[in-house]
């Protein structure tokens, strides 16, 4: 919201209707952007250890070196979490403390660090929810190729299966990957996340490398869990493509942005093929998905949960501001337009509505049991005299997108849990320390953690939501 916005009015937290009291609820980070330990304990450095070094790359030049210090305030951080009364943690495995150099043993001084986070959750009857790939690749893999190279797939495969060799017996809910679509599109395509990289069809490999990488690992883990109880999924970052108007140019716009941004990945997931459509128009863009015999299959792997990480919706034109159809490369134009709604500190519209409609859709087109493992909002926190946070921008956010959630669960989407985003402020990848996601607020210079308003009220409509008495 910016500065002409009026802050909404605290809300006061009531029960949600609509929401079972066996909803799952949760708070969500990742490795690197809490962890900080970047070079400890046989940790070696992943992608954006040396993206953050790239001048320019990262505001102020900023890294996860330290970040929230989490490796050494497991206790006090989980402490934390269970105030919150949530049910379930999810958090990231950093790939190279568990496996130094991307290949090779187990590290156990890494794994030590999870079994001593996993164990002191289990203390606090709070459920962890591990996600292997939140986009920490060791460097070495990308030295030799990154994503867009497809030793990459069966190198990550070796690591989930290293992983869940050493956690699964005290785990149950494992997540592949963290939004695929932002490893590869920002990663290999717009470079303006790790490893930094500007070539559309290399990004296109890592797409389908990416996939193949979801389904040799789930196959590895499913085999190893055996008769073990295992709930496996992928997140995927998920929005909405409203055409501005209904010509045929906008509704083009609109296939081509759903194509990109979500069946791209749904498809061959869910169904085990890639949209025709969409193999057309990579094509046009000279770029194509390497698929080689099997790997459809592999990636089709069944999935018992569908992680999804709303943000925003956007409305999409089939024409640039001047009224072409073209771009500059005779490429059909795929423009976001910018509406006239209340905003975030990243500048995301913020559009509730949307997360209605995509979970009805979904529901419809996937119908894979989905969990929101993120959803939150970046706003620019005040610190009040007494020290609290009244972050009211963040807590009706917050508000409407779970009420989003129960509209849809009313009609019919089997939508089980909501993790918000995030725990705590962290490191905001290219944003570095400059975006506060956090419902708790983090002191850079002194570490400590603050609960702001949003994080109180999250706690009591957790707890009214089901039905159990104060503390
Ligand atoms: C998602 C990422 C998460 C965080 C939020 C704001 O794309 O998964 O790490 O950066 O956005």
């Amino acid at each position: 919201m910016n500065a002409t916005t009026p802050q909404p009015l605290s809300l006061p937290p009531v029960a949600v209707p609509g929401l079972p009291a066996d909803f799952r609820w949760g708070v969500a980070t990742s490795a690197y952007q809490i962890e900080g330990a970047a070079a400890e304990d046989g940790r070696t450095p992943s992608i954006w250890d040396t993206f953050c070094r790239v001048p320019g790359a990262v505001i102020r030049g900023e890294h996860g070196d330290v970040a929230c210090d989490h490796y050494h305030r497991v206790a006090e951080d989980v402490e934390l979490i269970a105030g919150l009364g949530v049910d379930t943690y999810r958090f990231s495995l950093a790939w190279p403390r568990i496996q130094p150099g991307g290949g090779g043993p187990a590290n156990a001084k890494g794994l030590d660090f999870y079994k001593r986070l996993i164990d002191e959750l289990h203390g606090k009857n709070i459920t962890p929810w591990i996600t292997l790939y939140h986009w920490d690749l060791p460097q070495e893999l990308e030295d030799a190729g990154g994503w867009p190279a497809r030793d990459t797939a069966y190198r990550f495969a070796d690591y989930a299966a290293l992983a869940y060799e050493a956690l699964g017996d005290r785990v149950e809910h494992w997540t592949t990957l963290n939004e695929p679509w932002c490893s590869a599109m920002l990663g290999y395509d717009s470079g303006v996340h790790a490893p930094g990289r500007t070539h559309f069809p290399d990004a296109i490999r890592a797409v389908h490398h990416l996939l193949l990488g979801h389904g040799l690992a789930s196959r590895r883990i499913r085999e190893a869990a055996g008769d073990n109880p295992l709930e496996l999924g992928i997140t995927l970052n998920l929005g909405t493509a409203t055409p501005e108007t209904d010509s045929e140019a906008d509704r083009e716009a609109c296939r081509r942005a759903d194509g990109l941004g979500r069946r791209i990945y749904l498809d061959p997931l869910v169904h085990g093929r890639y949209p025709e459509d969409v193999v057309a128009d990579l094509a046009r863009r000279g770029a194509q998905l390497p698929v080689r015999d099997g790997d459809l299959e592999t990636i089709a792997a069944p999935l018992d949960v569908l992680g999804v990480n709303f943000y925003s919706g956007t409305l999409f034109s089939g024409t640039t501001e001047d009224g072409a159809t073209e771009d500059a490369d005779g490429l059909p134009v795929t423009r976001g337009v910018r509406r006239d709604l209340p905003r975030t500190a990243m500048d995301w519209e913020i559009t509730p509505g949307s997360l209605t409609e995509l979970l009805l859709r979904l529901e419809r087109d996937y119908g894979v049991p989905t969990v929101i493992t993120e959803n939150g909002a970046a706003f620019d926190d005040t610190v009040a005299a007494d020290g609290s946070v009244p972050d009211a921008d963040r807590t009706a956010y917050v508000a409407d997108h779970i009420a989003a959630v129960a509209a849809a669960r009313e009609r019919g989407a089997d939508v089980r849990g909501y993790f918000a985003w995030s725990l705590m402020d962290n490191f905001e990848w290219a944003y570095g320390y400059d975006k506060r996601f956090g419902i708790v607020r983090v002191d850079y210079d002194t570490q400590a953690r603050t609960l702001k308003d949003s994080a109180k009220w999250y706690r009591d409509t957790i707890r009214l939501t089901r039905g159990t008495p104060a503390p």
